[in-house]
C-alpha cells in the first residue's frame, strides 16, 4: 500500500519562533509510525504577498502543490489571542479543492493555554473547507509541559493517538477520493 503522505504544516513564521522546537519534536514522534510519509511545510519559506493577488504567485503555486500532494495534515499552531496566526490564516485560504475530502489533525501550544482555543477556530475553518478534523489533539502549555520534559510521556502518547486517527481517517477519505469523486 502506498504509504500516507503526511504534510506537516508549521503555522507560526514569528522571529524567534517555538514552532521550530514543537514542529521537530513532533516529526521525530512520526518516525515511530514508519508507514507515514512525512513532509514538512514550513509557511516561514514561502514568500506570500501581502495582498491576496489577483493571480497566484510563484510562492502561493509552491504552497497549495504541497497541499494537494499530501493525503493528511497536521496544523502546528500556537495561540494568539485566543486565535491562531495570521499567516497560517493566509496561507490555508490560498487552497480550496486542495484540502478537500482529507484529515487535518492538530499540535497546538500556548503560554499558559495548550492553544485550545487555536484549534477550535481551525476547525471552523477546516470545516468550512470541507476538510475531516480529528478528534485528539496534541496540546502543549509550554510554561509548563515542554515536549522534551516531565511530560514528555504523556505528549508521546499523545502523538501516537493523534497519528492513529489520522492514519484512519487519511486513508478512508484517500478510498473514498479514489473511488468516488468529492461533491462539494
Ligand atoms: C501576539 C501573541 C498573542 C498571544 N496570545 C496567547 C494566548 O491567547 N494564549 C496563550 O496561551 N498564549 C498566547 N501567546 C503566547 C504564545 O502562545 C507563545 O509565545 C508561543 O511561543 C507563540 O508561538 P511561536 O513562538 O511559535 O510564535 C501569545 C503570543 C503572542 C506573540
Amino acid at each position: 500500500m502506498t504509504p500516507l503522505r503526511i504534510a506537516v504544516i508549521v503555522g507560526s513564521t514569528r522571529q524567534g519562533r517555538a514552532g521550530d522546537r514543537v514542529a521537530h519534536w513532533f516529526v521525530e514522534q512520526t518516525k515511530r509510525h514508519d508507514d507515514l510519509t512525512v513532509t514538512v511545510v514550513d509557511l516561514s519559506d514561502y514568500d506570500f504577498p501581502a495582498s491576496y493577488p489577483a493571480e497566484p504567485t510563484a510562492s502561493i503555486r509552491a504552497f497549495v502543490g504541497e497541499v494537494g500532494r499530501a493525503d493528511a495534515f497536521v496544523v502546528v499552531t500556537p495561540e494568539y489571542n485566543h486565535s491562531f496566526p495570521a499567516p497560517l490564516k493566509q496561507a490555508i485560504d490560498y487552497a480550496y479543492d486542495e484540502w478537500q475530502a482529507k484529515a487535518v489533525g492538530f499540535v497546538s501550544y500556548g503560554s499558559r493555554s495548550t492553544g485550545r482555543h487555536a484549534v477550535d477556530q481551525l476547525r471552523t475553518v477546516f470545516t468550512a473547507l470541507h476538510a475531516m478534523t480529528v478528534r485528539d489533539v496534541v496540546g502543549i502549555d509550554l510554561l509548563t509541559g515542554e515536549p522534551t520534559a516531565r511530560c514528555a510521556d504523556e505528549l508521546r502518547r499523545d502523538a501516537d493517538a493523534l497519528l492513529d486517527q489520522l492514519r484512519w481517517w487519511g486513508l478512508a477519505l484517500r478510498d473514498g477520493r479514489t473511488a468516488r469523486p468529492y461533491v462539494s
